[in-house]
């Protein structure tokens, strides 16, 4: 046998085609290693497949292949489905016969009759890990940047490769369920201490060397390789669905789901039933069963949502298509943040974590060491779940310089205030600041309300000025709120673009606004939310209408965390600046409550202990009793359906307002922003996406009016979907 197929075998080379490449070495064990050309990453379509399933027959047939070790010459082994393919797809048998195909040719790699392994070098996600989990044997590179899944779930749809099937089959369905309904990707320790790798490999040569090792094993064995569940007296790890091991879980398990995706969600729910049904059945039913649901969910609307928003805007993001052009790529190499509080503290770790010096500056030097005692306090958790070594700890903290004094701030190509949200205090850091950081960086605030165009009056460089909108928790939120001040420059925008992205966050654009984007579309859920309330609706209806809607948090609790008194604040603030204009500030139904439970009341949030909802200390929070005295039940309930209507079309109504005005130009940013920011419902692909959910522009507009004549002006349709409904458009879905 000769080392390379290419010289001698040359037709199964030919059979591999383009996108995979195959040798044999000396004792008949092929390589095959998947490099699609033209791609940085392999992908699941027919340009792999269908070679691939050629390829397969061959081995079977050709007794000179004595094993099989499938790897791969990307950085990642295989990362999923062509996700094109699969967002075209409109017919269910369409997805069935495609699930079918791949799965029939998975099959056919578990029973070639050859050991094969999979050597991962990389990634195996989604339809890669059921690869990986159709090889007899699986070994992995030990990195931390490798990740092991099958993600489905989270664009709507489920692993339709045997997935549903052979997971639970190899690790027992109590520990599959979580993975295939949660979408999550174990490093590869975690991937081991599973049982879905078999064995770490510390390098790419090591990985094969063991996989030579492995196969050369199984030869000299003589054993007939085959899967667990292809063996005679196969026994379920943990016991198959009729168990009574596994009894009390399928009991509570529907309920736990709905608990968690209040019917929103159909794939986890496909997925349940798929395993469900799966674990009563032998292996190939097991498959068919699981096409069906796939199929099911390709054609779901809700796929459709979160893949053109998820998958599709999301990109769009992160290729920089809200980046100006022309500006070349810019790290930040030392940061300024100013105030060492809850935000600047967390901006501060974020920005050390990878791996940006940072000034952290506060009134004085112990202010300025308890924002950075955030940073090791972060740290002691994340080394305690195995994130983080004190190595890298120690590394961090040694880049955070903790300062009272300005001077310190020399330098810095990037400085970010987030200083108390006061117009005067913000005014006196930019001044003193920009007379010590580098003239050429970059000052960014963290303001959540006031206008960026207004804070730079400030500043002597307004060019060189932005807003730089963070989320709390800084280290949990993934959006970063870019603002565009009337002056800022392009390049002042790409720098800031390009710092979000090395701290690793998604930076969404709008330009300045009161609110910005994000809190203005937010605040119309909060607002509608108490509006019902002060209309006799029951809260706890209100809530839960909340929940059902797809948010994250019913309204009321929402506005207790963000507090009621800092509600009453920014609404005085902003009458006060309206009328400064010559504007006429509309009270919202909602004002007179936020001002009665503060004032009246004396329930001003979550922080003080008391808001629209008790916080007893050693129990778990419930809507405070006195609602029922002050805000009495009108006769008439109104039914769930209205409550989300009106919850939903106030914050897509108002993002269409925020098209309209030029304050978001992007679809993908509304649709991005909605989710990351502030939790909008996934499942219906964020605030604009929402709009083509209901059935387009036409059906909102006809609806909208219908609430506003029942509500309120509010709800009058923004101008621009009035005039996009008359031409019959409609918003892009991806
Ligand atoms: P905070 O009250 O926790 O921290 C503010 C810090 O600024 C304090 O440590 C204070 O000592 C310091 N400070 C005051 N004067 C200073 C000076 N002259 N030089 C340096 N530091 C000084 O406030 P928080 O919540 O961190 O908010 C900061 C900013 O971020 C505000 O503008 C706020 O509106 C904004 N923001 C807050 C969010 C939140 O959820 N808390 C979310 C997004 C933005």
């Amino acid at each position: 046998m000769a080392a390379n197929m290419e010289s001698n075998a040359p037709e199964l080379d030919k059979v591999a085609g383009e996108a995979i490449k195959v040798t044999q070495d000396d004792n008949g064990v092929l390589v095959i290693t998947l490099d699609m050309p033209g791609r940085s990453a392999n992908v699941l379509n027919d340009q792999l497949s269908e070679p691939f399933a050629a390829l397969i027959r061959r081995i079977e047939e050709d007794e000179s292949v004595t094993g099989v070790i499938l790897t791969s010459a990307k950085r990642d082994f295989l990362v999923g489905a062509d996700i094109d393919g699969l967002y075209e797809i409109t017919e269910p048998a369409d997805a069935l016969r495609l699930a079918d195909e791949y799965k029939a040719m998975l099959r056919r790699l578990e029973t070639c009759g050859k050991p094969v392994v999979a050597a991962l070098n990389g990634s195996a996600l989604g339809g890669g890990l059921e690869m990986a989990l159709a090889c007899h044997y699986r070994i992995t590179v030990d990195s931390p940047k490798l990740k092991i899944g099958l993600p489905e779930v989270k664009l709507g749809v489920l692993p339709g490769g045997g997935g549903t099937q052979r997971l639970p089959r190899l690790i027992g369905i109590q520990a599959a369920l979580p993975l295939l309904n949660e979408g999550k990707e174990l490093r590869p320790d975690k991937a081991l201490e599973k049982g879905i790798i078999d064995e770490l490999a510390s390098d790419v040569d090591d990985l094969l060397a063991r996989a030579r090792k492995w196969v050369a094993g199984q030869i000299e064995s003589k054993a007939k390789p085959a899967q667990p569940w292809d063996k005679k007296g196969f026994k379920w790890p943990g016991g198959d669905s009729r168990s009574p091991a596994n009894g009390q879980m399928w009991a509570i398990a529907p309920s736990m789901l709905n608990q968690r995706t209040h019917g929103n969600y159909p794939a986890p729910l496909n997925i349940m039933s798929a395993v469900f049904e799966g674990g009563l059945v032998d292996f190939d039913t097991a498959c068919k069963i699981e096409s069906r649901y796939f199929a099911e969910l390709v054609v779901s609307r809700e796929a459709k949502n979160m893949i053109g928003t998820l998958w599709y805007q999301l990109n769009k993001i992160n290729r920089g298509e809200s980046r100006p052009d022309g500006h070349e790529r810019t790290q930040v190499k030392k940061l300024g943040v100013l105030g060492a509080g809850m935000m600047g503290a967390g901006i501060a770790y974020v920005s050390a974590k990878v791996g940006i010096q940072v000034v952290l500056k506060d009134v004085d030097q112990e202010a300025a060491e308890r924002g950075k005692a955030y940073s090791e306090n972060l740290e002691d958790k994340a080394i305690k779940r195995g994130r983080s070594t004190p190595q890298k700890k120690r590394e961090l903290l040694d880049r955070i310089l903790p300062t009272g004094d300005a001077n310190d701030l020399e330098g810095c190509d990037l400085v970010i205030e987030a200083v108390f949200e006061d117009r005067e205090l913000k005014g006196k850091v930019t001044e003193e600041t920009e007379a010590v950081m580098d003239p050429k960086g970059v000052f960014g605030s963290n303001t959540s309300t006031l206008p960026i165009t207004g804070l730079a009056k400030r500043s002597s460089r307004p060019d060189q000025f932005i807003g730089i909108h963070f989320f709390s928790p800084v280290e949990k939120m993934p959006l970063v709120e870019i603002i565009v001040g009337e002056q800022t420059d392009d390049e002042t925008l790409a720098r800031a673009f390009d710092y979000v992205q090395q701290i690793k966050k998604t930076p969404i654009v709008v330009n300045d606004s009161r609110g910005f984007y994000t809190s203005r579309c937010f605040g119309t859920y909060v607002m509608e939310g108490v509006a019902l309330l002060a209309e006799g609706q029951h809260p706890r209806a209100i809530e839960q209408a909340g929940l059902k809607a797809g948010m994250p948090v019913g309204p009321l609790a929402l506005e207790d965390e963000v507090s009621l008194s800092l509600g009453l604040h920014v609404m005085e603030q902003t009458r006060k600046d309206m009328e400064a204009e010559g504007k006429e500030y509309k009270p919202h139904p909602a004002d007179a409550v936020i001002r009665k439970m503060v004032e009246e009341l004396d329930r001003p949030g979550k922080k003080a202990g008391k808001g629209f909802y008790e916080y007893p200390e050693n129990g778990k929070k419930h809507l405070w009793p006195g609602l029922a005295e002050h805000f009495p039940l009108a006769d008439k309930q109104l039914s769930q359906q209205e409550m989300i209507d009106r919850m939903m079309f106030a914050q897509a109504n108002e993002t269409a307002r925020c098209v309209e005005e030029g304050v978001v130009t992007e679809v993908a940013d509304a649709n991005i922003g909605s989710i990351f920011g502030w939790g909008f419902a996934p499942f219906h692909g964020g605030t604009i996406q929402y709009i083509n959910s209901i059935g387009g522009t036409e059906r909102f507009v006809a609806r909208a009016r219908e609430l506003a004549a029942a509500y309120g002006e509010r709800f009058q349709p923004a101008k621009l979907l009035e005039d996009m409904a008359a031409k019959g458009e409609n918003f892009p879905a991806r």
